[in-house]
């Protein structure tokens, strides 16, 4: 795919496979020392992350469309049943996660997951075509996360539900300081605060917005009205 709109940001570092994603893939796909660190790096557990998710997807109906996005090395897979019976686009820009998230497919026996290359300040979708958008521990990668935001409410149909995690500027410290390390490698963007997510959510024409902090880490659901 074309080069993200930030030809020199976070999303480059993350589509050339920066050495991070394949640490970060490590951690997120290990269920005992990977969660540890994980625990120690957000202050929350990796579970918040999967309750999160499969609570969103217990709500859709079969043959409903999801956008996971960032998927990373396919993270919700652990969340979704085999005879899931939706429409489920599994999104990232990073080529080699993609491929992550197929082996991680593979590994689970699931059918029905289309990988698909994105930027998702540009999702090459229709709006309202989504029932369902995930994106977690995502916003703080992007380099333009408004964008990001109003592209994932401009595709979700009326009444679908949005939800997501990320790492805000105005996180409780020790966790603000992953803001200067990421930056410095690359593969963070400028994120954003508590306000800011909730003011773009709404000028999206996100309502129900929910936000609460797990440690570092903080969750947002949404509906599209
Ligand atoms: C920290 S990982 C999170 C992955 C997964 N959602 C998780 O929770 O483990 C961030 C992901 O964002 C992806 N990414 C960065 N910029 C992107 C963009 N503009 N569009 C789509 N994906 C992007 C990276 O390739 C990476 O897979």
């Amino acid at each position: 795919m074309d080069a993200p709109r930030d030809a020199d940001g976070s999303s480059r570092a993350w589509q050339r496979d920066h050495p991070w994603a394949f640490v970060y893939d490590r951690i997120s796909g290990d269920s005992r020392i990977g969660a540890l660190l994980w625990r120690i790096g957000v202050g929350s557990g990796v579970d918040v992350l999967h309750r999160t998710a499969a609570a969103a997807l217990a709500r859709l109906e079969p043959g409903a469309t999801v956008l996971d996005i960032p998927c990373g090395g396919g993270i919700v897979l652990r969340d979704l049943p085999q005879d899931h019976g939706l429409r489920y686009l599994a999104a990232d820009i990073s080529p080699a996660m993609l491929e992550r998230t197929q082996a991680e497919a593979r590994r689970r026996g699931l059918t029905g997951i289309e990988t698909v290359e994105m930027d998702v300040g540009d999702l090459p979708l229709t709006g309202g075509s989504v029932d369902l958008v995930l994106a977690f521990t995502s916003l703080h990668c992007f380099p333009d996360p408004r964008a990001a935001v109003g592209e994932m409410a401009r595709v979700l149909a009326p009444g679908g539900r949005l939800a997501l995690s990320t790492i805000l500027t105005d996180t409780p410290w020790p966790y603000r300081g992953v803001w200067p390390v990421g930056r410095a490698a690359g593969v963070l963007g400028p994120g954003c605060s508590g306000s800011e997510l909730r003011a773009w959510s709404a000028e999206s024409g996100l309502v129900d917005v929910r936000l609460r902090a797990a440690g570092g880490l903080s969750y947002l659901t949404a509906t599209r009205d």
